[in-house]
């Protein structure tokens, strides 16, 4: 059974920006965004030298971190410089207007 927890309201993503949210369980705040239609969420802290993804630039489909300006696709999770990096993405699920995660 997964470990699902509660990030935000479906209103509170919005397409073309960025957010961070404080979810139960995780050091980090998550980022979410809207894709292509749909609500990603990814971690919140960059996989090369923990640096908070939060201050970082959406691009695109990229959010290009603060730290040393690395590009994770977050559709994917791969990172445009170092192929060995991933960012972590977690699964959504929309209940009632509410977004929700999948931490495990
Ligand atoms: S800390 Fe994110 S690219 Fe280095």
């Amino acid at each position: 059974m997964a470990l699902r927890r509660y990030v935000c309201d479906v209103a509170d993503v919005v397409a073309g920006e960025l957010r961070s949210f404080t979810v139960e369980g995780v050091t980090w705040p998550v980022l979410a965004t809207v894709l292509d239609g749909a609500i990603v969420v990814s971690a919140g802290v960059c996989p090369h030298e923990d640096v908070s993804l939060a201050g970082g630039m959406l691009m695109g489909a990229s959010v290009i971190c603060p730290g040393h300006g690395y590009r994770f696709d977050l559709r994917t999770g791969r990172c445009g410089h170092r192929k060995q990096l991933e960012l972590r993405r977690y699964p959504v699920t929309i209940v009632d207007g509410q977004v929700w995660v999948d931490l495990l």
